[in-house]
């Protein structure tokens, strides 16, 4: 394998950490359109809290001509150079849950326009089997005019890291690795295991690899929408569902989900990539989309809940103050993307409350701009006649609720994380 030079495209929750890594052993180019994120990256700050500044800082060159480290830009001839090029762009759904693959495209196209014999492309987003034999090499074709496998070669290396996860870091993640030849994918393979402690897993193929992630995600999603279901029959038969789940989990093979809000950039997303190929093939996903159709209700059935829980108090809904702790997708990260807190507060605005939220994670900034919601980052100084624990944030463990909560107060406890504290398994 020649010396590698690496391009890492799309500087994201993923994309960063993995250059910031690449970076300790080769010469990496992180390359993003987004003018303010190279600018925040370059004056060593990192705003997704992935990457700690002086563990980026140390890293960080500011020539794109070095041994070793990482340099930022969005400058395309700064990657003209470079030998392998990683593609971390997202892939989201579009309001009707279909995949939307533009950013690949865009993404696709600024490689095929530096693309030399002999380079290879790897791409890490989460797609359905196919995309990147079937719409990404296409593009990088049209646009480079080499031809795939004799001038040209691709790979698939599916990302797991899991957004503020401080333990589960890049390099102690197994990752699974393709490419599009036999040779091409050992070579991919060697890349990663250079730096990936855990070890690498080279798949057969890449639809093979690009299958594997997207079922990791969907089993995860069905998992804990058959808990969600589960936590609806108990509700209505005044069963305990976390006590029910700690009774059976004391057996060796019951897998320990918990109920809750499935929301974010993947798990509440790629099943739905998975289906849409289904669907594609004349197949009907109905375990996937009963999974989905579950999960994405789970914020109208919370605030349903809530509701009757201050009927049942005799506390008048309309006009009642309410305050939502927790606005991420879920906790301990600042990443509001797809947060499904979000459809409980909508939901209980729907009914007339007066609606607070705090979040000492989440950017004010963001939230309003993506949601138009205002939110405070420090405890609010008043009371409440309801409390929803949307998101088990470690702060919110510290906080004194009754301190916040009037007389007669809901306190609605969507995690469960009060009990937890109470038996200390927090
Ligand atoms: N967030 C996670 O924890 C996670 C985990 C595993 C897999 N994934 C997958 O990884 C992919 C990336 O996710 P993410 O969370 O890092 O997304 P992100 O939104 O945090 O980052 C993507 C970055 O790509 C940039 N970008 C968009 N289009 C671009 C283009 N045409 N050229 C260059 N840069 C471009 C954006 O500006 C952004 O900075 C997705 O497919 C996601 O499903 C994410």
């Amino acid at each position: 394998m020649s010396t590698p030079k690496i391009a890492v495209i799309g500087l994201g929750y993923v994309g960063l950490p993995l250059a910031r890594l690449f970076a300790t052993k080769y010469p990496v180019i992180g390359f993003d359109i987004n003018e303010e994120r190279i600018k925040e990256l370059q004056s060593g700050t990192d705003s997704t809290l992935e990457v700690e500044d002086e563990i980026l800082q140390q890293v960080l060159s500011d020539t794109p001509q070095m041994e070793t480290g990482l340099y930022c830009t969005n400058q395309i001839e700064n990657i003209s150079d470079c030998n392998y090029y990683i593609v971390t762009v997202p892939t989201p759904v579009d309001h009707t849950n279909r995949p939307v693959l533009t950013p690949l495209y865009k993404s696709s196209e600024t490689v095929g326009k530096v693309l030399k014999k002999g380079d290879v492309v790897i791409y890490e987003s989460t797609v359905y089997p196919g995309v990147t034999e079937e719409e990404c090499v296409p593009v990088l074709e049209r646009i480079s005019g080499l031809k795939f496998n004799e001038d040209f070669y691709v790979g698939y290396s599916p990302e797991r890291i899991n957004p503020g996860d401080k333990e589960h870091t890049v390099e102690k993640i197994l990752k699974v690795t393709s490419g599009s030849t036999p040779e091409v994918g050992k070579q991919v393979d060697r890349l990663y295991a250079s730096v990936i402690t855990a070890g690498t897993h080279l798949a057969p193929s890449i639809k093979v690899a690009e299958a594997a992630k997207v079922i990791e995600n969907s089993q995860r999603d069905i998992n804990i929408a058959f808990v969600n279901e589960l936590a609806k029959i108990f509700n209505l038969m005044g069963i305990d569902t976390n006590a029910v789940l700690e009774a059976a989990g004391t057996k060796w093979n019951f897998l320990p989900f918990k109920p809750g809000l499935v929301g974010g950039h993947c798990i509440g997303v790629d099943p739905y990539y998975l289906a849409q190929k289904a669907q594609e093939y004349g197949y009907h996903p109905e375990i996937i989309l009963a999974g989905r159709r579950m999960n994405d209700g789970m914020g109208k059935y919370v605030a349903s809940e809530v509701v009757k829980l201050m009927v049942q108090k005799d506390i008048k809904i309309k006009g009642s103050k309410m305050l939502v702790l927790g606005i991420t997708f879920k906790e301990n990260c600042p990443d509001v993307r797809n947060t499904k807190a979000v459809d409980v507060i909508t939901n209980l605005k729907s009914y007339g409350a007066e609606i607070h939220i705090y979040d000492p994670w989440a950017s004010k900034e963001e939230v309003n701009e993506e949601y138009g919601l205002q939110i405070v980052n420090q405890v609010p100084d008043e009371k409440f006649d309801t409390i929803v624990l949307a998101v088990a944030h470690k702060e919110f463990l510290n906080i004194d609720l009754r301190a916040l909560l009037n007389e007669n107060g809901v306190l609605y406890d969507v995690k469960g994380i009060l009990k937890c504290k109470v038996e200390g398994r927090l």
